[in-house]
C-alpha cells in the first residue's frame, strides 16, 4: 500500500467544472451549507422528493444505536414511487428502460408499460400467497423483467434478495436458505460472451435434494422467463412460464402503503468469515438517499438524459443506481444484458452511441481493460453525447481516471469517483459534478447529509496530511438496518471498534489530503476486491478445503494491473493425492471447484502448491506475507513465525515453477 500512497501524494492535476455546467446542474454548494446547518431538517427535504402516502413527522430515531429509524412514522410505496407517479405527472410515454440484449434485439419500454408489467406480476405473486414480509430470491440475466421482479415485490411489501447470475447452484442455494425465500424468479438462460449461458439448472439444483438433509423446503414457485430458449427441465407444480402466468394478470394493482421502515431487500455480501452476510435495507431512508444521490451526482435531468449505470442488478450498485435511484428519477435509462467485449470489444460505445447516453457509470477495472485494449477502438464511435462520467466499487488510480476523462469524455466531462458499500446503500462520498474541482485519484468529499472522518486506531481524528480508518459518524437514510437473522454479528462487524463514539467502521483505509479531501486506500481487513466485487479470503479458502485432495489453503488478494486484486491461493495437498495426481492437474481441478463452489468470479488467478504455510506461534497464518510472495516483493518482517525458514521454502518453490 505505502507504493500506493506515495504515487497518489504525488498527483496534482486538478480539472474544475466545465463551462456552464455550474449553471444547469441540479446540485449546487448551497447543499452543503443546508446539510451543515440543519442535517435532519435537510435529510427530510430530500425524503419530501418522494410521495408519501402518510407524511412522516419523525426524521431519525436513534435511541437504540446502531439500530436506525428513519421518517418512521411515514408511510409510502416504493414501486409508486419509482413508476405510477410519474405515469400520474403525464410522463407515462417516457422511455423507462431502453434495453439491450447481447445478441442486438432490443425493447424500450415506457413507465406506463413498465408499470403495467410490474402491476401483473405483483398480482400473480399475491395470488401465489406472496405477502408482507415475504422473502421472494431472483435469479435473472440483465433483462427488463429483473427490474420488473424487483418492483413487483417491493410493491407488495415483500422481500428481495437478487443473487447475481454469475453464482453457482451452491451460492444461491445458501441464499435461498438463508433468507427461507417463497419463491424464486429465474430464467432458462441469459446471453453472455455470444453464447446462451443456463441459469434454470442451477435454480433446480439449488431446490433439489442433494445431500440427504431434506429437499429445500422453503420455496413453494419457481417463475421462469424464457430468454435463452434453451432446454429446461420441469417440476409441474412448482414451476410457471412469466409467458404463461404474468400477460394473464390484471394490468392494475394497488399500491399499499408501507411504514419506512419495511424492509426492502436482502443483499448477501462477502465479509471477513466463511459466510456472505444478508444486508438489509429497507424502504424510505433508502429511497431517499437512492434518489438524492443519483440525482445530484449524476445530474440527472430526467427529460433530457440518457442514463446508463452498467452495473448487474444482482450487486448493490444494480439496486441503486439501476432499479431504485434512476426510476424514482423518472429518468430514462439503458440496459444492457451482456458482456462489454461480445460481439465485438467497441460493444459499449457502440451502445452509448447508439442511444445518446448522455450519464455513464461504470467500474474502474472495466476502464483498465479498455486502456489495455487501446483508444482506437472508443475513438471509433460518437461519445459526443457523454456529459458526466462516474466511477464504483474500488480505487480508480489516476491513469485510469485521466484516460477515462480524455478518451471518454472528450477531455471535458465531469467524473464522479463515488465511494461506498452495499452497507451504505447509497453514495456516500463523491465530487459534485458542478462543484467540486476533482482530483484524479480521490473520491475527495462527503456528500451533503454524511458525516465521514478518518480516524486512528482509537477513533481519534487524524488530521489533514494523515492516513487511517474511515468512519461515518452520524446515521444516513440509506445505511443498513441489520444482518438478516443475525443481529449480534451486526453489531460486532461494523459498531464494535469504535462502539465509545458511535462511529460506523467501513472496512476501509483512506487518507485526508492537505485540502481535508479523501483519498481511499482498499480494504484493511481480509475481504479482497477483485474487478468491483467483494469476495472474502475465508470463503474461497473454505471452498477450497471442502475438495477432498486439499489439506490446508490460504488466499490472499494480490495487487493486479486490470482486476484491481486477483485471487491468489497457496495449498497444501494431502500426500495421497499427490501421490497419484501431478500438482498442475490439482491446482486446474482446484480452480475449476472454486468456481462451482462460489462462481466463475471467485476462481483463483494463480493456485501455488505449497509444503507449508507460514503461521505465527499461536497458529494465524500470515497472509500479509503471503501477499508479498504473490505481488513479488521482499517478504517482509518473519520474526513472528513459528519456523522462520517457511517462507524461503514457499518462496524456492514459486520462483522455480
Ligand atoms: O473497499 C471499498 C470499495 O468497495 C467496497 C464495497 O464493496 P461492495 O459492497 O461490493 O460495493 C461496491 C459498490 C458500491 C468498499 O468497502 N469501493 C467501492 N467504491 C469505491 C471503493 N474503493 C475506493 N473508491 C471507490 N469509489
Amino acid at each position: 500500500m505505502s507504493t500506493q500512497i506515495d504515487h497518489l501524494l504525488n498527483e496534482t492535476r486538478r480539472f474544475s467544472p466545465p463551462d456552464g455546467f455550474a449553471a444547469q446542474a441540479v446540485g449546487s454548494a448551497d447543499l452543503y451549507a443546508r446539510a451543515a446547518e440543519d442535517r435532519e431538517a435537510f435529510w427530510a427535504d430530500q425524503a419530501r422528493e418522494l410521495h408519501w402516502h402518510t407524511p412522516f413527522t419523525e426524521v431519525l430515531d436513534w435511541s437504540t444505536p446502531p439500530f436506525a429509524r428513519w421518517f418512521g412514522d411515514g408511510e409510502l410505496n416504493v414501486a409508486y414511487n419509482c413508476l405510477d407517479r410519474h405515469v400520474e405527472a403525464g410522463h407515462g410515454d417516457r422511455v423507462a428502460l431502453l434495453w439491450e440484449g447481447e445478441p442486438g434485439d432490443e425493447r424500450a419500454i415506457t413507465y406506463a408499460e413498465l408499470t403495467a408489467e410490474v402491476s401483473r406480476l405483483a398480482n400473480v405473486l399475491e395470488g401465489l400467497g406472496v405477502g408482507e414480509g415475504d422473502r421472494v430470491a431472483i435469479y435473472l440475466p440483465m433483462i427488463p423483467e429483473a427490474v420488473a421482479a424487483m418492483l413487483a415485490v417491493a410493491r407488495i411489501g415483500a422481500i428481495h434478495s437478487v443473487v447475481f447470475g454469475g453464482f453457482s447452484a451452491d451460492s444461491l442455494r445458501s441464499r435461498i436458505d438463508d433468507a427461507g425465500a417463497k419463491v424464486v424468479i429465474t430464467a432458462d438462460g441469459g446471453y453472455r460472451k455470444g453464447k446462451v449461458s443456463a441459469l434454470k439448472p442451477a435454480v433446480d439444483l439449488a431446490l433439489a435434494d442433494r445431500n440427504g438433509s431434506g429437499v429445500q423446503e422453503s420455496v413453494e414457485h419457481v417463475i421462469v422467463v424464457r430468454r435463452g430458449g434453451n432446454d429446461v427441465d420441469w417440476t409441474p407444480g412448482r414451476d410457471l412460464w412469466w409467458h404463461d402466468v404474468v400477460p394473464a394478470a390484471a394490468p392494475t394493482h394497488e399500491a399499499r402503503p408501507f411504514p419506512a421502515e419495511t424492509p426492502l431487500f436482502i443483499l448477501y455480501t462477502s465479509g471477513t468469515t466463511g459466510k456472505p452476510k444478508g444486508i438489509l435495507h429497507t424502504s424510505g431512508g433508502y429511497l431517499t438517499q437512492a434518489a438524492f444521490t443519483n440525482r445530484v451526482v449524476h445530474d440527472i435531468h430526467p427529460e433530457t438524459d440518457v442514463y446508463w449505470c452498467t452495473a448487474d442488478v444482482g450487486w448493490i450498485t444494480g439496486h441503486t443506481y439501476v432499479t431504485y435511484g434512476p426510476l424514482a428519477n423518472g429518468a430514462t435509462q439503458v440496459l444492457y444484458e451482456g458482456t462489454p467485449d461480445a460481439p465485438h470489444p467497441g460493444r459499449w460505445w457502440e451502445i452509448i452511441q447508439k442511444y445518446g447516453v448522455t450519464v455513464f457509470y461504470t467500474a474502474p477495472t472495466a476502464i483498465r481493460s479498455f486502456m489495455k485494449i487501446g483508444r482506437q477502438v472508443p475513438q471509433g464511435f460518437d461519445l459526443s453525447s457523454l456529459r458526466v462520467l462516474g466511477s464504483v466499487g474500488e480505487p480508480i488510480n489516476p491513469e485510469a481516471w485521466v484516460w477515462y476523462r480524455d478518451i471518454i469524455g472528450a477531455e471535458r466531462t465531469p467524473i464522479v469517483d463515488t465511494w461506498w458499500q452495499t452497507e451504505t446503500g447509497a453514495m456516500m462520498i463523491s465530487a459534485l459534478p458542478g462543484v467540486t474541482e476533482t482530483k484524479p485519484g480521490a473520491a475527495q468529499v462527503a456528500l451533503p447529509g454524511i458525516t465521514i472522518d478518518v480516524v486512528d486506531d482509537d477513533g481519534e481524528h487524524v488530521g489533514t496530511g494523515n492516513g487511517g480508518l474511515l468512519v461515518v459518524t452520524e446515521p444516513w437514510p440509506s445505511m443498513l438496518r441489520g444482518i438478516w437473522g443475525d443481529p449480534e454479528r451486526f453489531v460486532e462487524t461494523y459498531w464494535e471498534k469504535f462502539a465509545d463514539r458511535g462511529f460506523y467502521f467501513a472496512g476501509d483505509g483512506a487518507r485526508l489530503d492537505e485540502d481535508g479531501d479523501i483519498w481511499l486506500l482498499g480494504r484493511v481487513d481480509d475481504v479482497m476486491n477483485v474487478s468491483g466485487h467483494r469476495l472474502s479470503t475465508a470463503e474461497i479458502e473454505s471452498a477450497l478445503v471442502a475438495h477432498e485432495a486439499t489439506a490446508e489453503a490460504a488466499v490472499v488478494g494480490a495487487s493486479d494491473e486490470t482486476t484491481g486484486q486477483a485471487v491468489v491461493a497457496f495449498v497444501i495437498l494431502k500426500q495421497s493425492y499427490l501421490d497419484r495426481h501431478s500438482a498442475e492437474g490439482l491446482a486446474t481441478t482446484l480452480r475449476a471447484w472454486v468456481g462451482e463452489q462460489i462462481g466463475p468470479i471467485a476462481r483463483p488467478r494463480d493456485i501455488y502448491i505449497v509444503g507449508e504455510l507460514p503461521k505465527t506461534r499461536s497458529g494465524k497464518i500470515m497472509r500479509r506475507l503471503l501477499r508479498d510472495v504473490a505481488e513479488g516483493r521482499e517478504v517482509g518482517d518473519t520474526t513472528t513465525l513459528a519456523d522462520t525458514m517457511v517462507m524461503s521454502t514457499i518462496q524456492a518453490k514459486i520462483t522455480t515453477k
